[in-house]
């Protein structure tokens, strides 16, 4: 699909990964609407890069639906979604009170869905979705850090395979290893000698996600595929169709 004169929109765009992807897909010449709950950084990006802030809560089925309308209104209507608004704090399930884990599966997969169901009908055969998982969703391997996020990021994963296309929208999703945005970095900086063996030492560029949203966006014969990027390993998608 064409990028240039569509419409974007972008959730969790006012910083790190979200932030780099919305620039692209502005220099790429599309319409960007970020999405994000944090106002004042996100009108302040939005402005630097020329595109458009709108401020919600993306866990919230209100603002979900508020969010797709105000893209959906611009002209063309809505071509583009990337679910990209995501994470965790401390404490972790099962130490966290389940209000706590509960948001954590809010924000990394609930929304991915209000807002993918507010979209569907609004792209109707004209549309693509982006979902940005985690390489915490794949594998068997023990995820301690937060079970809670490698649980939702799973099921992101496999919402999208199970979906793979609906109504002409393709749906993908890029499931990346430890992404080198500045808070990232930041709170690398301020770990003990002890945590910092277990990160990486080489991160993923945030731009190396945004080229994975454009491949997506552009490559019409791609729907229900995972792309995996691992720190030091060139971005590859999962195979198709597979019972494993
Ligand atoms: N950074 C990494 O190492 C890494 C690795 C794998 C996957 N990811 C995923 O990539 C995505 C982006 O990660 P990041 O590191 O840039 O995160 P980030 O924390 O830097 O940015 C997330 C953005 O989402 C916004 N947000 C939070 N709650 C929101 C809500 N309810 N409604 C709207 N916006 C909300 C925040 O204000 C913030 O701007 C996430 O889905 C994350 O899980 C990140």
């Amino acid at each position: 699909m064409e990028i240039a004169g569509r419409v974007a929109v972008v959730t969790g765009a006012a910083g790190g990964v979200g932030s780099v992807g919305a620039a692209r897909l502005v220099r790429e010449g599309a319409d960007v609407i970020l999405a994000d709950i944090d106002e004042e950084r996100g009108a302040a990006v939005a402005a630097e890069m020329g595109g458009t802030f709108f401020a919600t809560d993306v866990t919230e089925a209100s603002g979900a639906n508020h969010l797709i309308d105000f893209a959906n209104e611009r002209d063309g209507g809505l071509g583009i979604l990337v679910n990209n608004a995501g994470g965790y704090n401390r404490p972790v399930f099962p130490d966290a009170a389940a209000a706590h884990w509960e948001r954590v599966l809010d924000l990394n997969l609930r929304a991915v869905m209000l807002c993918t169901q507010a979209a569907l009908p609004a792209m109707a055969r004209r549309g693509v979705v982006v979902n940005i998982a985690s390489a915490a969703g794949t594998g068997t391997r023990p995820y301690d850090g937060a079970p809670e996020y490698a649980a939702a990021k799973a099921a992101v994963i496999r919402l999208t395979a199970a979906m793979r296309e609906r109504d002409g929208v393709r749906i993908n999703c890029i499931s990346p290893d430890w992404v080198g945005t500045a808070a990232v970095r930041e709170s690398i900086a301020a770990m003990t000698d002890t945590e910092r063996e277990d990160v990486p030492d080489v991160l993923i560029e945030p731009d190396v996600i945004a080229d994975g949203v454009i491949r997506f966006v552009r490559d019409d014969t791609l729907a229900g595929r995972i792309m995996v990027i691992w720190c030091g390993e060139r971005s590859r998608l999962l195979p198709d169709n597979r019972r494993d």
